[in-house]
């Protein structure tokens, strides 16, 4: 299979240049970095004549996204070097204009969050239902959308997650057929499910449902590096000029090339993924689910993708599973309430993951846990699907006011000045212009005694969080 942008790079290497250009340790020549990266930097080179220009492509970058448009089935498709992250901004500045209305589903990753600021638009939020597998938040209802576009008919773009961070898909067909009807595009953030395309027997991908615009982060579930990911267009609705536009802003002129190898290699890994593959991934992953019964305590969710699991040992919190295992070696995607997620590769036939070696140690995690005493983990509250919020304070306001620094126990009723950003997986519980309400603070107490992880702005280790100054009536 042609992988144009990691054959060229191989013959440029092969040819051993002498390099007078950026970047300064020169193919690898100087630097103290381990010998192991420091061999790779040969392939870590610039946009030199024969390697094509990300931002003007026409020559083999542009070759190898035509060659990932035609698999995923898109008009264009982009690398993107900056993760989903800059995908999910960059289609929010193309879709919308400053001061329009935009449908997004609350349960959506940060990067949504920071679009919705850059792109200047009203937020009207939508809450997820409920997935009881799970016990996390997963998809908007096209009953919800509905609603939605009743009681706000100035929507001008919706904005979705699918696959959620816990491997629950949905089928966005009938929900992006209402939303062309109202000449709404649709953007969806598919980080989670670039894989999703490779095979008739997992879920439905967001392109083949007519979503406008999808991004993926290809580093997650295929193997690319790092930051690796795709943007896919198919609209009549979204300006084309005006997405390329953004990417251009967005992104570095001097996009890394071994993340442009990766992806234009992990594209030909997953268009040769055949049936076949398919069969022996699934054996493979049913055995290793089979070597697992019987270990103490531990109990597994399996979900709409093959390629997360939810696993829970007794009645342990997530955090101390995710203890246990580290101290075996292993480390898993994240520890959420009860569960650890784990995420498997993506065999092809022939290949292997060392499950047998994965199983002693996961044992040996469970015989230790079971002189750890469980600690109790309140009940997870659910959210109640299809409620519309908007902003208390709008974000332009937010920014120009003054902000203060209290305790989250008298929060209740104010307004955030900062974001509070569980990470993973990255769904703020709370965004600047929110109001603190009581099921904030009982999420965040989960959060807290989930022994989770915080980005955003506050001092939680202080138990302070940042609101907007109250004003003296
Ligand atoms: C749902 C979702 N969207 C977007 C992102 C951002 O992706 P990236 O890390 O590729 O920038 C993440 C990262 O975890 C995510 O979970």
């Amino acid at each position: 299979m042609r992988r144009p942008v990691v054959e060229k790079l191989q013959q440029f290497v092969e040819k051993q240049p002498m390099s007078l250009h950026v970047p300064g340790h020169k193919n690898g020549y100087f630097g103290t970095l381990p010998k192991a990266l420091r061999d790779s930097l040969p392939y870590d080179v610039t946009e030199l004549t024969g390697l094509d220009d990300l931002h003007a492509a026409e020559g083999v970058i542009a070759e190898a996204q035509g060659l990932l448009a035609n698999f995923y089935g898109a008009s264009s498709s982009y690398f993107l070097v900056n993760g989903s992250t800059v995908g999910n901004l960059a289609m929010m500045l193309a879709a919308t204009s400053p001061g329009d209305h935009v449908l997004v589903q609350r349960n959506a990753h940060k990067s949504v969050f920071h679009a919705l600021e850059l792109a200047h638009v009203t937020p009207i939020f939508i809450t997820p239902e409920w997935d009881h597998r799970t016990e996390t938040a997963a998809h908007v209802t096209l009953t919800g959308i509905q609603q939605a576009f009743a009681q706000f008919p100035t929507i001008r773009a919706v904005a979705l997650t699918t696959p959620t961070y816990f491997g629950v898909a949905s089928d966005l067909v009938e929900i992006v057929e209402f939303c062309h009807q109202q000449q709404v595009p649709v953007l969806v953030d598919e980080a989670h499910g670039a894989h999703f395309q490779g095979s008739d027997y997992f879920p439905l991908s967001a392109l083949e449902s007519g979503a406008d615009v999808v991004v993926q982060s290809a580093h997650k579930s295929l193997p690319a590096m790092t930051m690796g990911s795709y943007m896919h267009y198919n609209s009549e609705l979204v300006s084309q000029n005006r997405l390329e536009h953004a990417l251009r802003m967005l992104q570095s002129s001097s996009p890394s090339y071994p993340i442009m190898a990766s992806l234009d290699d992990a594209r030909a890994y997953l268009a040769s993924f055949t049936a076949r593959d398919y069969h022996h991934l699934m054996d493979k992953r049913s055995l290793f689910l089979d070597s697992l019964q019987g270990l103490p305590g531990l109990d597994v969710v399996e979900v709409d993708d093959p390629l997360k699991l939810l696993v829970r040992i007794g009645q342990h919190a997530g955090h101390q599973v995710r203890d246990a295992l580290e101290k075996q070696g292993v480390y898993v995607e994240l520890a959420h309430g009860q569960h650890v997620l784990w995420m498997l590769p993506l065999l092809k036939y022939g290949e292997d993951y060392r499950f047998a070696e994965l199983r002693s140690r996961v044992k040996r995690a469970c015989e230790a846990l079971k002189s750890v005493r469980p600690q109790a983990l309140p009940v997870v509250t659910a959210v109640t699907a299809n409620q519309l919020t908007q902003l208390e304070v709008p974000l332009e306001v937010v920014e120009r006011s003054k902000g203060e620094w209290i305790s989250y126990t008298k929060a209740i009723g104010r307004t955030a000045k900062g974001a509070i950003i569980p990470y993973p997986p990255g769904i703020p519980l709370l965004v600047p212009g929110e109001r603190f309400t009581v099921k904030t603070l009982v999420q965040l107490e989960e959060c807290l005694m989930g022994k989770a992880a915080f980005q955003g702005e506050h001092r939680l280790a202080e138990r302070q969080v940042y609101v907007l100054e109250e004003t003296k009536k």
